[in-house]
């Protein structure tokens, strides 16, 4: 389904004639959606933070219970889906869903431990290469989990030199373009966007890593910012890295199911991402990791190691030494959690069926015509932070209202909406082409109009 700005129209018969055309009505009807203060449908649109349940997902879960019930221990090899080789139903489908080799994918573990196991693994800090390139406001636990890991490695450096160490007393300016950044460490470089602006060009990312050079060992960006919305030109910013001789590494949070991805394509090193969001394996749900196939027998990279990333033919013999497996595969830690990949098992299929391509041609037609929708609305306090290039986001368009205030997120609760607000003055809200309609999307502009007009 292809939309050009030119095709919308402000009416409601626009949104129902484009639902009647839309080739994905029929998935809505795999979904529960919550209930409505108001009564009726709601209008969900934060499957950026949580997607909704596919109606399967009981029955999937159910089918573990039961092979739990009636099986107990004899589960691992003879439920329905044995548990031990759990993990790997899952790898062929979520290796489509973002462009990878099943030997680069696995599902494992949570995001922010994936994103610490990869940055064991490929943040290799040597000489003078030592730097980590993130984004300003990146979401805090990615920047948490790399201001630690410059400090882990860091101290570990020491410890291997054995000599005395001191942590920089005040950070340098090591920001892309401007201000200096007012926390952080000696090797983080932040990006910024320029002054009055709110998101990043793929010139400025890649000048920034350029002019760094060889300072940098890894960079180490959002796919899709969870603030802005901006989707990152991944495979200019992967070029950039590797000509300068460093890392590249993604975090697909807000860009798993959203995005049409080719990570094995763009050469990404590794990337990592929940699943809980556009992905709809439901709260805490298990992650997912990539690791490029060239590193598929990098053995010799330090790894945390466990017992479920040792070779699948001689676990068992459980020898004192690890030899890790081929692959992603080869970064597991931990026996998988059967009720959370049951329930992505139960999401993922739906997906493949459905398939990105379809998916990410609605989504730019139902984003756009949000779009549309708020500039129709004529009120000069709104704004749309996010790019309005289809290429530069996903589902997802922030929202500023000038001088605006939580009220104004709740008056929208209390009429049945489900958007999230993010401070001082950010509506975030993500149709999601599955189980999003475009008269979600009509309702949506008429009840922000609304409350609007009544502040
Ligand atoms: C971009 C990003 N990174 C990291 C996280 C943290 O994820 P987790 O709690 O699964 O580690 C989130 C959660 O929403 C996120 O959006």
């Amino acid at each position: 389904m292809r939309m050009n700005k030119g095709d919308y129209r402000p009416d409601e018969g626009f949104a129902k004639a484009a639902d009647d055309a839309d080739p994905l009505r029929e998935f809505r009807q795999r979904f529960h959606f919550p209930n409505s203060p108001v009564g009726g449908d709601p209008i969900y649109f934060t499957g950026n933070s949580l997607g909704l349940q596919p109606k399967t997902a009981r029955k999937y879960i159910e089918q573990e219970l039961d092979d739990w019930a009636f099986l107990a221990v004899e589960g691992h090899f003879r439920a329905k889906h044995p548990w031990l080789p759990y993990h790997e139903f899952l790898t062929k489908q979520m290796a489509r869903i973002v462009g990878a080799k099943p030997i680069e994918t696995v599902v494992m573990n949570s995001l922010t431990v994936n994103l610490h196991l990869m940055m064991v693994s490929f943040y290799r800090p040597e000489g003078e290469r030592r730097k980590i390139v993130i984004e300003r406001g990146a979401f805090p636990s990615d920047q948490y989990a790399v201001q630690s890991q410059l400090k882990a490695h860091a101290t570990w450096a020491t410890a291997a030199r054995s000599s005395s160490f001191s942590w920089p007393a005040s950070p340098q300016d090591v920001s892309g373009q401007h201000e200096p950044p007012e926390g952080g460490t000696q090797n983080l470089i932040e990006l910024t966007p320029r002054e009055g602006e709110t998101t990043l060009r793929t010139e400025d990312i890649v000048e920034t890593i350029e002019r760094h050079g060889s300072e940098i060992a890894l960079v180490m960006l959002g796919g899709v910012n969870y603030y802005t919305g901006q989707a990152f030109d991944m495979r200019a910013i992967t070029e950039a890295g590797h000509r300068v001789g460093a890392t590249v590494g993604f975090d697909l949070a807000h860009a798993a199911g959203n995005l049409e991805l080719n990570l094995h394509d763009w050469d990404v090193d590794f990337a990592v991402w929940c699943s809980y969001k556009y992905l709809n394996s439901g709260p805490g749900g298990v992650a997912g990791a990539f690791v490029h196939e060239r590193h598929a027998e990098a053995f010799d990279l330090p790894r945390f190691a466990g017992w479920w990333g040792h070779d699948k033919e001689t676990r068992f013999l459980m020898g004192p030494e690890f030899h890790p497996m081929r692959g992603a595969e080869g970064w597991q830690i931990s026996n998988p959690p059967i009720f959370q990949m049951a329930a992505l098992r139960a999401s993922l299929e739906i997906f493949d069926e459905a398939g990105m391509p379809a998916l990410r041609a609605k989504s730019e037609a139902l984003t756009g015509y949000l779009e549309y929708l708020l500039s129709q609305i004529g009120d000069d306090r709104i704004s749309v932070i996010t790019p309005s290039d289809p290429a530069q986001r996903g589902c997802q368009l922030s929202i500023r209202v000038k001088n605006s205030d939580r009220k104004l997120f709740e008056a929208l609760t209390e009429q049945g909406v489900f958007v999230d607000w993010r401070e001082p003055d950010v509506i975030r809200a993500a149709p999601v082409p599955l189980y999003n309609s475009f008269t979600d999307v009509h309702r949506f502009a008429g009840i922000l109009r609304e409350c609007l007009t009544s502040r």
